[in-house]
């Protein structure tokens, strides 16, 4: 696979001087500096907004995309089973990887789904997992109706805590579902550590971490699984998709059968596969793939200019009392940055509330979203755990104390502060990244008088 893109194809462009990275757009206008008058006032409360230029649009494509999709149409081959292009961005992935055997499926949920399927966790088993995560990744432990054991977060990382895990690990506990959260990497040695001398799989929920590296090996190849998703807002998107990557060529076997209805990944027509107890229809269709073919070609030069960004955003936002930039794990050698994460702290902006916050950065033309909740705590789980299946499949005593060992003060109060920039505002141009270093600087000035409102 060409993982490096024809840049004149890709660019287009212009070099940002003093950036040292070229960008598929025109340069902006220079940001306004933070003073006195109109420019100075809160958009908020009907100052000039710092930023007027709209964000960047996201998909990305071009006539490669069109040509790709049409070629697909016309071929009638729609289906993995006889057209040529799920099996080519399997490969093309692999490699981008540097893993053994890739999977692609309809979605990163049926990916993590599949993945612990394949491991064998089943009804009433448990899974370690991280509360501070998107839906999906406690959504495929529920599907095989076993039981999710949060472990905290480490509030510096926004990961989950892995020193944390083993106190957390019981008789019934069947796999460890650690997530790569905003690209950035999970601490895998601590993970691995103690999940190998058990023989506990690792599932890494590597959906929002493509091309990120631990110890300069992709995520997603450390486990006995890495699961990744191609939904609209991720870095890799066909809209919908997912891959699973494996080095284990049973797990690759149990995977595949799982994710086609029992069916063997070699041969064999309409036989099921040796060891294979259940499977459904997870297939990526031809479609998806050669829109993933495609925008894999842009990966790796998006990638590079999100990491300038993100350095940059680092330092001037580290200068801003309050505003505290996620770190990255030393054994983190690359990090995907599907988001740029922070902990916002009120105390430092006259005790603002976050959601006022947010709506003053709006108003300045900047984005950036409220982190994820309390899952641990969420309805949906009290309703899960309180029906008529896990009431049967674990004991009253396991279910009664799940509350308790599944408390997470740090990410309790990590759901209060958090904030994040999406991918889409990291491939901006420096000068983006510094008018969102003013706009922080603006609403921290006047951070009482919007409080006051
Ligand atoms: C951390 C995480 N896990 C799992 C998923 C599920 O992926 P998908 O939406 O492709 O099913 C997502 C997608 O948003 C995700 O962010």
């Amino acid at each position: 696979m060409n993982q490096r893109i024809n840049r004149r194809q890709f660019l287009g462009a212009t070099a940002v001087a003093g950036a040292g990275i070229s960008l598929p757009w025109p340069v902006p206008a220079q940001p306004q500096k933070t003073g006195t008058g109109a420019a100075d006032k809160p958009a908020l409360l009907g100052g000039k907004p710092v930023r007027t230029r709209p964000p960047r649009a996201w998909p990305i494509f071009d006539e490669r995309e069109e040509q790709a999709l049409q070629a697909v149409v016309r071929s009638g081959k729609w289906f993995r089973g006889n057209g040529p292009h799920v099996a080519r961005f399997e490969a093309a992935y692999a490699e981008a990887t540097g893993a053994r055997y890739c999977l692609a499926t309809n979605s990163g949920t049926s990916a993590l789904f599949t993945s612990l399927a394949a491991v064998g966790v089943a009804a009433g088993d448990e899974v370690i997992v991280a509360p501070y995560t998107f839906i999906a990744s406690v959504n495929a432990i529920l599907l095989h109706h076993a039981l999710p054991i949060f472990v905290d977060t480490d509030p510096e990382t926004l990961q989950l805590d892995a020193r944390k895990i083993e106190a957390a690990i019981t008789d019934r506990t069947t796999a460890i579902l650690p997530v790569h959260l905003g690209g950035y990497p999970a601490d895998l040695d601590t993970i691995l550590a103690v999940a190998k001398p058990r023989r506990l799989p690792v599932i890494e929920d590597a959906c929002q971490a493509h091309l990120g590296q631990w110890r300069q090996r992709c995520l997603g190849t450390w486990g006995d699984t890495g699961c990744f998703s191609f939904q609209a807002s991720k870095n890799l998107n066909c809209g919908d998709g997912g891959a699973i990557l494996t080095s284990n060529e049973e797990w690759a076997d149990q995977c595949y059968a799982f994710h086609n209805q029992c069916r063997p990944r070699r041969g064999g027509g309409g036989e099921t596969a040796p060891g294979s107890l259940r499977g459904g229809n997870f297939r990526m269709t031809e479609f998806q793939a050669a829109i993933l073919l495609a925008q894999l070609t842009r990966l790796e030069e998006q990638m590079r200019i999100r990491e300038q960004n993100a350095a940059c955003l680092d330092r001037l936002l580290r200068d801003i009392p309050g505003i505290v930039p996620a770190k990255t794990y030393a054994g983190g050698t690359r990090n995907a940055y599907h988001l740029f994460m922070f902990r916002y702290q009120r105390e430092h902006f006259a005790n603002l509330p976050r959601k006022r916050f947010l709506e003053a950065l709006k108003a300045e033309g900047v984005e950036a979203r409220a982190g994820y909740g309390r899952l641990n705590r969420a309805a949906f789980l009290q309703r899960a755990l309180a029906s008529r299946s896990w009431q049967r499949l674990f004991p009253a005593d396991t279910l009664a104390k799940w509350a308790e060992r599944t408390e997470c003060p740090a990410n309790d109060r990590l759901a209060e502060e958090a904030a994040w920039f999406t991918q889409t505002t990291l491939l901006g141009t420096r000068a983006d990244m510094e008018q969102i270093a003013d706009a922080l600087r603006k609403i921290q000035k006047h951070a009482a008088e919007l409080a006051r409102g």
